[in-house]
C-alpha cells in the first residue's frame, strides 16, 4: 500500500487584528490576565462578508502553489470546520467553486478543533487505498461569527484563520507514518454551540450564557483544560508508538493552540524542550481547526523543517475528540 506525503502548506489569517487592549473596552479583562492565563495577546477577525470558505480558499491557493499543482489536479477537498459558510451545501463545496478543483470530490468534516487532524486523516487513507492522488486539506473557521461577545471566559480565547495542505502520493515508510483518532461523546458537555434555530433543548447540556446571537460557543474551560493536558499526552504517545518513533527523534511537534500553559504541561509531561514545540498562540489565539495547518505552514516558510524530519501533530477539541499524526517531512 502506497503512503501520502504533504506536498504543499498554505495559510490566511485575515487583516483585522484585535488586541488584548481592544477586548479590554469589550468584557471585564485585562492584557495581563490574557496573557498571563492563556498566552494570547491578539487575533484576527474575519471583515463582514468574509466567509470561512474565503479564508480556505486562499489557504488552498498558496499551498496549490507551493505543490506546483493546479487545481484540477485535486480529486479530493477535505475541509475541517466548525463554522461553515452555511449548514449545507458543504464549505468543502464552496471552496472547491471558489479555487476552480472541477476534478475533485468535496466534504467538510465536523470534529471541533480537531478538524484538521481528522480531515488529514480521511484524505490520507482515500490516497493509502488509491481512491485519491492529490487531495486538498484545510481547517478554517471564523469562530468570531459564533463567539459570545459577553463572555470573558470564551471571547478572549478565539480568532479567525485558515490553513491548508495538499497531500500526494509517497514511497511506504516516508509522508504521514501514523494517525491517531479519538472521540468520547460523554464529554460533550465541556464544549459544544447553542444554536437556537436548530438545537433541540438537550437536558443534560447546561444553558449558563445569555443569548447574544442564535448561535454562540459554550465552555466549562477549566474542566476543558484537564481533559486537554491528558488526552494530548495519551494520544502523543499513541501516535509515536504506532509510527515507532521516540519522542527524542522528534524535530519538531505542532500542537492545537488553545492555552499557552496546555501547550507548555504537554511538553514537560512528554519531556520536550521549548524550542521543539512550535507556537503561534500569541498572534492568532485559538482558530479551532485551523491552528495546526496555520503553525504548520509557518514553520514549513521559516525554513525549519527539513526532508526526513519527524513532525507530531497532536489536536483535542470539542466532542471530545482527539488525535495526532507522525509526519516524516518528505517535501
Ligand atoms: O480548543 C480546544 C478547547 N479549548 C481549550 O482547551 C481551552 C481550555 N481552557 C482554558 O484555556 C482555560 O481554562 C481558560 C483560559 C478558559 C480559563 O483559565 P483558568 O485558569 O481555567 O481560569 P478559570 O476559568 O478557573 O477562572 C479563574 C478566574 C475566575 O474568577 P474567580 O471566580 O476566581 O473570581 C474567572 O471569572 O478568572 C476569571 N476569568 C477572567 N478574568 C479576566 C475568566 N476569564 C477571564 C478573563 N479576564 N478573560
Amino acid at each position: 500500500m502506497q503512503n501520502s506525503k504533504i506536498v504543499g502548506t498554505g495559510s490566511y489569517c485575515p487583516e483585522l487584528v484585535l488586541t488584548n487592549k481592544d477586548l479590554e473596552r469589550i468584557v471585564d479583562t485585562s492584557d495581563d490576565w490574557i496573557t498571563k492565563r492563556t498566552g494570547i495577546k491578539e487575533r484576527r477577525i474575519a471583515k463582514d462578508g468574509q466567509f470561512t470558505s474565503d479564508l480556505a480558499a486562499a489557504a488552498a491557493r498558496e499551498a496549490l502553489a507551493m505543490a506546483g499543482l493546479k487545481a484540477s489536479d485535486l480529486d479530493l477537498i477535505v475541509v475541517g470546520t466548525v463554522t461553515p459558510d452555511r449548514q449545507f451545501p458543504s464549505c468543502a463545496c464552496t471552496v472547491q467553486h471558489k479555487i476552480g478543483a472541477n476534478n475533485a470530490a468535496a466534504m467538510d468534516v465536523s470534529a471541533g478543533c480537531s478538524g484538521f487532524v481528522y480531515a488529514l486523516s480521511v484524505a490520507h487513507n482515500a490516497i493509502r487505498c488509491g481512491a485519491s492522488k492529490y487531495a486538498l486539506v484545510v481547517g478554517s473557521e471564523v469562530l468570531s461569527a459564533v463567539t459570545n461577545w459577553q463572555d470573558r471566559g470564551t471571547c478572549v480565547l478565539l480568532g479567525d484563520g485558515a490553513g491548508a495542505v495538499v497531500l500526494g502520493p509517497a514511497e511506504k515508510d516516508t509522508g504521514i507514518r501514523s494517525i491517531k483518532l479519538k472521540s468520547d461523546g460523554a464529554f460533550g458537555d465541556l464544549l459544544y454551540s447553542v444554536d437556537d434555530n436548530i438545537t433541540r433543548p438537550v437536558p443534560s447540556l447546561p444553558e449558563r450564557h445569555n443569548h447574544t446571537k442564535p448561535f454562540y460557543l459554550v465552555m466549562d474551560g477549566n474542566r476543558t483544560f484537564k481533559k486537554a493536558v491528558q488526552c494530548l499526552e495519551e494520544i502523543a504517545l499513541a501516535t509515536l508508538e504506532e509510527a515507532k518513533v521516540g519522542v527524542d527523534e522528534l524535530a519538531l511537534v505542532v500542537p492545537h493552540q488553545a492555552n499557552l500553559r496546555i501547550i507548555n504541561a504537554l511538553a514537560q509531561r512528554l519531556g520536550l524542550p521549548e524550542e521543539k514545540v512550535y507556537v503561534t498562540i500569541q498572534k492568532y489565539g485559538n482558530t479551532s481547526s485551523a491552528t495546526i495547518p496555520v503553525a504548520l505552514h509557518e514553520a514549513n516558510t521559516s525554513g525549519l523543517l527539513r526532508p526526513r524530519d519527524k513532525l507530531l501533530l497532536v489536536t483535542f477539541g470539542a466532542g471530545l475528540t482527539w488525535g495526532g499524526s507522525l509526519v516524516d517531512w518528505a517535501a
